[in-house]
């Protein structure tokens, strides 16, 4: 079970936490749904709000999951915009928005909606470079710096992810402690219904976990 420090404290303090990314496949809704699942699991209200009405994964996710039954249940909604997100929004102590890719537009709306954005990023340099050009853009548009941080995800050795870390800390970003490393088991998991938090395999389950801690600890801080 991963730790909720103080979101709970204020009925008015609704926390938005939201993922974007120009790439695509890095990790966005993984993310968003690992953290739904530990904030249902740790008694939070929660609803995901799926802004990527192409794809609509996290939808066909939740589906997927409620159909074989797993608890806790993770309440998913399709929303067009961040705005129709927040309407709906009271009654819930977090709000995670699922974003989608390659939209500068409505990532820069979803942003200034949000308390916390995490863009997650694989470590090449291919990965790296549009990921902090993406966040010097939401730094431009007005976001403050402090509102941004990296999930480093699809991580091969723990020397990837030290000059990952260094990279993304030297452009002056905050970075979660933790990361994904490239796994199959948790795109088995994430198949049917699961949260990568839920894969059995307790190894990945354990790292999963550390990840989505520094999250919610960044998020409720
Ligand atoms: N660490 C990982 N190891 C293995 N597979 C992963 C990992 N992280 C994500 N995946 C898989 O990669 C695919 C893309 O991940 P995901 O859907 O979370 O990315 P996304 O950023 O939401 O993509 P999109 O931009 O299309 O919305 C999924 O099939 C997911 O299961
Ligand atoms: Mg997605």
């Amino acid at each position: 079970m991963l730790y909720f420090s103080h979101i709970h404290q204020h009925e008015e303090d609704m926390a938005v936490v939201a993922f974007v990314s120009q790439k695509g496949g890095v990790g966005k809704s993984t993310l968003a749904r690992a953290l739904a699942r530990e904030a249902a699991a740790g008694g939070l209200r929660v609803k995901v709000a799926d802004l990527d009405t192409q794809q609509g994964t996290s939808v066909d996710w939740h589906r997927q999951r409620l159909s074989v039954g797993i608890e806790p249940v993770v309440s998913v909604e399709a929303f067009a915009t961040a705005a129709q997100a927040l309407n709906v929004a009271a009654g819930y102590d977090i709000l995670i928005i699922d974003g989608p890719a390659r939209t500068s537009q409505a990532t820069a709306e979803i942003a200034k909606a949000a308390n916390l954005v995490v863009q997650p990023t694989g470590a090449s340099l291919d990965d790296l470079r549009p990921a902090v050009r993406e966040f010097h853009a939401l730094v431009k548009a007005g976001i403050p710096v402090g509102r941004l941080t990296f999930a480093l995800n699809r991580i091969g050795t723990a020397a990837e992810e030290a000059d990952a870390r260094a990279y993304l800390e030297e452009a002056g970003y905050g970075v979660l402690a933790g990361c994904l490393l490239e796994r199959p088991a948790y795109r088995q998991a994430q198949n049917g219904g699961h949260a990568i938090t839920e894969t059995r395999f307790a190894g990945l389950r354990a790292q999963a976990d550390a990840l989505i801690q520094s999250l919610i600890d960044r998020a409720t801080e």
